[in-house]
């Protein structure tokens, strides 16, 4: 929704007011509620629902009005995440809420798109629109109304689990692409709700860390994106798990008052994160309008406190109001809704294989072993599990039942054509291989226990050599209890653990049954085995699988004999991303580097394709021919990397994230207050230097940095000219060729240095402007890319508010942060 402009300058000034109180205490768990409340009781109150609204609220119930603001169960479910009853008799539709981030998650087949990390990575925010288009589509014909999407916290760590459902480690590229995807979305009628607001950017304990980020920062990094899709009238905004400053983000009132609705003007609602809420009347004053899923504190909690008088009616109904504005303002109240379209599943296809495509990043292409041609296109090894079991999605609330996932094995074979021999060798045996003959083996493969039946077995295990065993169950039902030596190995735990043990793609075996691996040292003797299964009301299927070292050993055999016999090798190495863990490490998982190493040794013109949610540690790179970073490609995922792989067309990604040397080369290495926390509390004392921005002030070298990404043919740049613009920005211009013979896409970046007229804490470099273009065979482009005065500004605590960096400033054009051949200087003047 257009803002006033005026009316956001008075409140930018008002929400200064409360910085002014935060700057005091010098962090923002300064913007206390005192001042948040000071600010508010100064505030004007926000824009006046339409009188539709107001006549609305005044026949509603009190009841009826509590069911608007809080979840619950779905009669009818399509499989959605939410669900608000409405109130029918008054023309309130039931509202269904479904994920998400890189397609709609519901029951049925829908779309599933790549990552928004790889959409990210082509650097196009109408691609992002493109993208958020075919989801705003998809949610309206697949029944839903709002979408739990897009996500926006900043990739702040490598380890963090949701890295591929968010964008980028940088502000302005995350602040561009948010703006356009959640127009995209709701362009077509569906609610889009940014989240998780804000500083959700780990998922180790998401739900307690408490997290302390200086105000300067939080502007300037953050909360960038989070403003952005405000301004693009995003109509919902999801409350973080985490706490800042001590309190939980779904009762923060500096947050979600203080710098959402006074500082930023936000007229939609604010909803919390699935029980991400912890009180009545605290959450509801704070500003938190909506709890999900479900009413454990805005049911009959609610009631109460309006009936003792804890809060005044007039409260529930400011949150009523704000939900209704936004449902009117997408026509869904009333008779005359409107009406779903029809799923156009060919057009969603074409978008995820462009986005695919586009979002392709070439790390590392040595002695031109990519694109694949000649002798290397007819003489291939394909390995890798998840070279013939594709891994399209990351795991948790953004998994999508896809319309198909073909495997990367059957694209490479097809794309190679008959004439071609395309091998396979798996290298790794994900699902295990079934238990040794001094096992009853056989009775563990296909197990099927009847519904009310226990199946016991008690025996032995004789292993020759000590080894280090991977047990793998696989089952359906209940869990079948398997004892070695006395140890359980798959205890049920938690409910929390067990819904995020279950998250990750891989802990599916290709049947679907479900699949828990734990390794463990066995001696060389005989063992205990115990298994009981039980049929429960259902019935029981399960298999129980190892590997060991040994049978490892097996498979390497086969894969470096599969390398050695074919011209080139594309090696697909993985890692299982989901909501709800962190990674331990930025290694590839299990066994997977010396995979990499066998391979390589055996076959130099090996590329690796990554299907990685974020940075992995690469210490065999130098061994590798290339390396394609394909996170996780959707469903069109194999065509695309086919593509890519032959030149068919250009790898148009750049990384939006710096990938670190090692594990002690980062933003968050060495120490534990910066990440993951200690005592609950974690300080974000990198302060405004966040992601590419610490490698430069700290002079860290990276393994690939910020932007990066490699294409099949060369550009030259030239010609860089800077100008003041009107308004406090800065105007670049500049020349780039295509030098070499083959059509490519580069993605011009400019990058500028510190003002000299601010005593504020400043980065020495920061994007601030980047365009991607597509050039045949010596075509030239001129190109002319703004700066905005609010890249170019830094907030001040102590005024508090934006304040521009005037004077000669460097630029700086290149294609990453580390490879910047062009310098200019500019003049930023007063706006
Ligand atoms: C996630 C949200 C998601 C919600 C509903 C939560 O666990 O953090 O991103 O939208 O679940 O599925």
């Amino acid at each position: 929704m257009p803002q006033n402009v005026s009316r956001r300058r008075a409140l930018r000034l008002l929400g200064g007011a409360v910085t002014a109180a935060a700057a005091a205490a010098g962090a923002v768990g300064a913007l206390t509620s005192t001042a948040a409340a000071r600010v508010r009781a100064a505030a004007p109150r926000p824009a006046r629902a339409g009188r539709h609204v107001d006549e609305l609220v005044a026949r509603l119930t009190l009841d009826e009005k509590l069911g608007l603001l809080h979840g619950a169960k779905d009669p009818h479910s399509l499989g959605q995440a939410g669900y608000l009853p409405g109130v029918p008799r008054l023309g309130i539709p039931p509202v269904r809420l479904a994920d998400g981030p890189a397609g709609v998650r519901v029951r049925a087949r829908a779309t599933a798109l790549p990552a928004p990390v790889m959409l990210a990575s082509a650097f196009d925010p109408a691609l992002a629109r493109e993208y958020g288009r075919v989801i705003g589509h998809e949610g309206r014909a697949l029944g839903q109304d709002v979408l739990l999407s897009p996500m926006v916290n900043l990739i702040r760590t490598p380890y963090a689990g949701r890295n591929f459902e968010t964008f980028a480690e940088d502000p302005l590229l995350s602040a561009d692409l948010v703006a356009e995807e959640i127009r995209g979305i709701q362009g077509e009628g569906l609610i889009a709700t940014v989240k998780h607001f804000a500083l959700n950017n780990q998922e180790k304990d998401r739900t307690t860390v408490d997290v302390r980020v200086a105000e300067q920062a939080l502007h300037e990094t953050e909360l960038r994106g989070f403003e952005a899709a405000v301004a693009a009238g995003a109509g919902s905004v999801m409350g973080a798990y985490n706490k800042v400053d001590g309190v939980h983000a779904c009762q923060n009132a500096p947050l979600l008052t203080g710098v959402l609705r006074d500082l930023w003007g936000f007229d939609g609602w604010v909803m919390s994160d699935w029980d991400a809420t912890h009180s009545t009347v605290p959450s509801l004053t704070a500003g938190l309008d909506m709890e999900m899923p479900s009413g454990r504190w805005y049911g009959t909690p609610l009631r109460d406190a309006v009936r003792a008088g804890a809060v005044p009616e007039a409260d529930v109904d400011r949150s009523v109001r704000r939900i209704l504005t936004v449902l009117d303002r997408f026509g869904l109240l009333g008779p005359a809704a409107p009406a779903r379209p029809v799923r156009d599943a060919r057009d969603g296809a074409r978008v995820a294989y462009r986005v695919a495509t586009a979002g392709a990043t070439l790390l590392r292409n040595e002695h031109a072993t990519l694109p694949l041609t000649g002798a290397a296109a007819r003489s291939l090894a394909v390995i890798g599990p998840t070279g013939a079991h594709p891994l399209a999605s990351g795991g948790g609330s953004a998994h999508v039942v896809p319309d198909r996932a073909d495997s990367p094995l059957a694209a490479l074979t097809a794309r190679a054509g008959k004439d071609a021999r395309v091998t396979y060798a798996a290298g790794e045996r994900l699902y295990g291989s079934p238990l040794p003959a001094t096992a009853p083996a056989a009775s563990f493969e296909e197990r099927a226990v009847g519904a009310g039946e226990t199946w016991r077995y008690e025996g032995t295990l004789t292993t020759g050599e000590p080894d280090e065993w991977t047990f793998v169950v696989h089952y359906s039902g209940e869990r079948p209890q398997v004892v070695v030596d006395g140890t359980e190995l798959f205890p049920v735990r938690d409910v929390e653990s067990e819904l995020f043990a279950g998250f990750g793609l891989l802990s599916r075996a290709p049947d679907g049954l479900k699949v828990r691996r734990r390794t463990l040292p066995l001696a060389a003797g005989r063992h205990t085995l115990r298994v009981t299964a039980k049929g429960g009301t259902g019935g029981q299927r399960f298999r129980l699988r190892r590997t060991t070292g040994a049978t490892r050993a097996l498979d390497v055999a086969e894969a470096v004999r599969a390398a050695r016999a074919a011209h080139s090798v594309v090696l697909f190495a993985y890692e299982d991303a989901a909501e709800g863990r962190d990674r331990a490490t930025l290694a590839l998982p299990g066994h997977q580097e010396a995979l990499i190493e066998a391979v390589t040794a055996a076959n130099p013109r090996t590329t690796v394709v990554l299907n990685t949610s974020s940075a992995v540690t690469m210490p065999w790179l130098e061994r590798t021919g290339a390396v394609l970073q394909m996170y996780y490609p959707g469903q069109e995922g194999a065509a695309a990397t086919a593509a890519v792989l032959f030149g068919d067309t250009d790898p148009g990604g750049r990384l939006t994230q710096t990938f670190p040397v090692s594990e002690t080369r980062h933003p968050m290495a060495g120490d534990p207050r910066r990440y993951p926390g200690t005592d609950g509390i974690e300080e974000y004392s990198e302060g405004v230097r966040t992601g590419h921005r610490w490698y430069d002030a700290h002079g860290v070298e990276p393994l690939f940095p910020f932007g990066h990404g490699l294409s099949y043919t060369t550009f030259a740049y030239a010609g860089l000219a800077v100008t003041p613009a009107p308004g406090g920005g800065l105007t670049a211009r500049l020349t780039v060729r295509n030098t070499g013979r083959r059509t490519g896409v580069t993605v011009a970046q400019l990058y500028a240095g510190p003002s000299p007229d601010l005593t504020l804490d400043q980065p020495p470099r920061v994007l601030a402007g980047y365009r991607r273009v597509e050039l045949r065979p010596g075509e030239v482009r001129h190109l002319t890319v703004p700066i905005a005065a609010r890249t170019l500004s830094c907030w001040d605590p102590a005024r508090p508010g934006w304040v521009l960096g005037t004077g000669s400033r460097s630029v700086w054009l290149g294609t990453s942060s580390r490879d910047l051949g062009l310098t200019a200087r500019a003049t930023v003047l007063p706006g």
